[in-house]
């Protein structure tokens, strides 16, 4: 008796077990206006028809208030018409890959508003089950409005290095002039403008 329902339960979550839909990155980043490729993977079993293969992928804002189709797969067949007009003419699926049990969605002019849960959901003969991954993409910064603010203090501080640079100067040319100075009182031959007075001091 015991025996059976050991059996029963190997065998049930066998069933559940074995037929599983894998993300291969459970998160995604992504700039806006990017291209992105989400990518499942499924249990595959030799011999299946290809029109035993039901496969919907839908996206789920956030807030999970909207779901939306980007891809169908309905006995083996693409039905575009399923697919909600966020995604139209923007999602391809790598049929070649499909038969490998991997599904490759390509997104490309990516939008803001595509950021939410990315649910595939598989069916087949032998099985069903669903895989989710994030995707979130960011606004594009190619604005220089918005970098203006950022940039603006390093030109100060440019000028301030300027400025100390300046002050450095004055000093070192101070210093000429207190040597020129000096030197003079031994031989007076060096009374001359203070342009003159850092040449001699770069010859020193
Ligand atoms: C799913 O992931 C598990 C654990 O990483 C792995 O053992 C299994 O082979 C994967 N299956 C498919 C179909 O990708
Ligand atoms: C994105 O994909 C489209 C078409 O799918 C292509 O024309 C474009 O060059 C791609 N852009 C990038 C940045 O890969």
């Amino acid at each position: 008796m015991i025996c059976c329902i050991l059996l029963l339960l190997t065998l049930t979550s066998c069933v559940c077990g074995t037929f599983v839909v894998n993300v291969t990155q459970s998160s995604y980043q992504a700039e806006e206006n990017h291209n992105i490729t989400l990518e499942w993977s499924f249990t595959t079993k030799p011999h299946t028809p290809s029109d035993s293969l039901y496969i919907l992928c839908e996206m789920f804002t956030d807030d999970l208030k909207a779901s939306k189709v980007l891809y169908h797969l309905h006995e083996g067949v693409e039905s575009p018409e399923s697919q909600d007009e966020q995604f139209s003419g923007r999602v391809q699926c790598d049929k070649d890959v499909l038969r490998e049990g991997r599904i490759r969605l390509h997104v490309s002019r990516l939008r803001t508003e595509d950021s939410g849960l990315y649910l595939c959901e598989v069916n087949t003969d032998y099985g069903a089950n669903f895989g989710k991954c994030r995707l979130s993409v960011s606004a594009a910064v190619d604005q220089p409005e918005t970098q203006r603010p950022t940039e603006r203090p390093e030109p100060e501080s440019y000028k301030r290095i300027l400025l100390y640079a300046g002050l450095g100067l004055t000093a070192a040319a101070a210093a000429a002039a207190l040597l020129v100075k000096l030197c003079c009182s031994s031989s007076p031959c060096f009374t001359k403008s203070p342009d003159e007075t850092v040449n001699l001091y770069s010859e020193v």
